[in-house]
């Protein structure tokens, strides 16, 4: 009996072969100007106009390589939607989704607020990637005409205000730059040829600001991790766009003690093809996907700096059953049983319910926010 292939790119079609094949020329022309450092690397295999990931490919859902809570079921929409009820009863205002994707969180979000006549303003989608935009002004030409002149999908943050500004696997999609320890320095990695012509990554000469910025973690010798210093300047449009309200984010990843833990070692680096995970970031550049966790306790003090204020920070588990998930299931045998799988598959520990996490920081907000009520873990982020 034959042997199925053992990674799902050993049997690429001639399409995608070919795709790949233009992809590394591409590749080749940058890296004949010299080395690239990760991020910079990172930021072309993602977002390159030409040959990026989030450009061209079909990255969501059963025939992508990843799924995310959205596109599971509209349980995730409905709790956020009780979330942002009291602040849109207050005095209204628009709510900003920043890396909206094909837009299912939005369209699910602006029914449930729909049904309770709590519709905000404005919904913006922000999204950089062109096929994701206009995958989403499809689906809520779709899914919710009635309420498609509220609904803007742009390309970046907009001239006006909001009061609820919230990113749903954001921060993990932002170039990250790896590094390697040695003698007590960050080195920042490149990515170059070797003299055999193979793909790799070389130590490039010690970084001192970055060095200092993870001094107190006492890293040991060849410790390999990232950082993501795309997250402040996030936080700065976010905090620049926000009225008062709340900037909610949900990804995964950790506070920083267990982010930089001794046995992290390789760092949180993973790529995604056909719903198969590994950690090579080199193969199939522009086809696969790349992500890192998230330091929850460095967007913490990002967002402190700023002059926020931390209004929580728990797993995604305890955020949606303190929302009340599942409280109203179908009356339909078949439907409540998809249901409870869904609702099983966000909060339970082993699946998305404790790698997942929601950190929220606010302005000018007079009352706590519910996601929290269950279980608020601040403490943990250690500030
Ligand atoms: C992992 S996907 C998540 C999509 C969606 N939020 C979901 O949960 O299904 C990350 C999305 O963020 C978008 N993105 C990345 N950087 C961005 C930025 N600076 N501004 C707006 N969108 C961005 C990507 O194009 C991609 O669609």
């Amino acid at each position: 009996m034959p042997h199925p292939p053992a990674t799902p790119w050993a049997t690429l079609a001639s399409a995608e072969r070919a795709t790949l094949a233009r992809h590394e020329e591409a590749l080749d022309a940058l890296l004949a100007r010299g080395p690239l450092s990760f991020i910079d690397y990172m930021g072309w295999a993602l977002y390159d106009r030409e040959c990026g990931y989030y450009a061209a490919r079909e990255v969501f859902g059963a025939h992508g390589d990843f799924v995310t809570a959205p596109l599971l079921s509209t349980h995730m929409a409905e709790a956020l939607a009780r979330q942002w009820a009291p602040i849109l009863a207050d005095r209204g205002g628009a709510i900003m989704e920043v890396g909206s994707g094909n837009g299912q969180l939005a369209v699910d979000t602006l029914r449930a607020l729909g049904r309770d006549g709590r519709l905000p303003d404005r919904y913006w989608m922000i999204e950089r990637s062109a096929r994701r935009r206009a995958e989403a002004q499809a689906r809520v030409a779709r899914d919710i005409p009635e309420w498609a002149e509220r609904v803007s999908v742009v390309a970046d943050w907009p001239d006006d205000k909001a009061v609820i500004i919230v990113a749903n696997e954001l921060l993990d999609a932002l170039p990250a730059q790896r590094f390697r320890m040695r003698r007590g320095q960050a080195h920042p990695l490149l990515v170059a040829r070797d003299d055999s012509g193979a793909l790799g990554l070389a130590e490039g000469p010690a970084d001192l600001e970055m060095t200092a910025a993870l001094q107190d973690l006492a890293l040991a010798d060849g410790y390999e991790s990232e950082v993501l210093p795309g997250v402040d300047g996030f936080l700065k449009q976010a905090s620049e766009h926000l009225a008062r309200g709340v900037i909610l984010l949900i990804d995964y990843g950790f506070p920083r003690a267990e982010f930089y833990h001794p046995q992290r070692h390789q760092g949180t680096l993973m790529c995604h093809f056909r719903q198969h995970a590994h950690p090579d970031p080199l193969i199939l550049p522009g086809l696969q996907d790349i992500t890192v966790h998230v330091d929850f306790t460095a967007a913490a003090r990002g967002a402190i700096a700023l002059g926020l204020d931390l209004a929580g920070y728990t797993s995604q588990g305890a955020f949606l059953l303190a929302l009340g998930i599942g409280a109203d299931m179908p009356a339909d045998e078949r439907e409540a049983l998809r249901a409870r799988q869904a609702i099983k598959r966000l909060t339970l520990p082993h699946e998305m319910g404790e790698l997942f996490k929601v950190i929220a920081f606010s302005r000018g907000l007079d009352a706590g926010l519910q996601g929290f009520s269950l279980l608020d873990r601040r403490r943990s982020l250690a500030l």
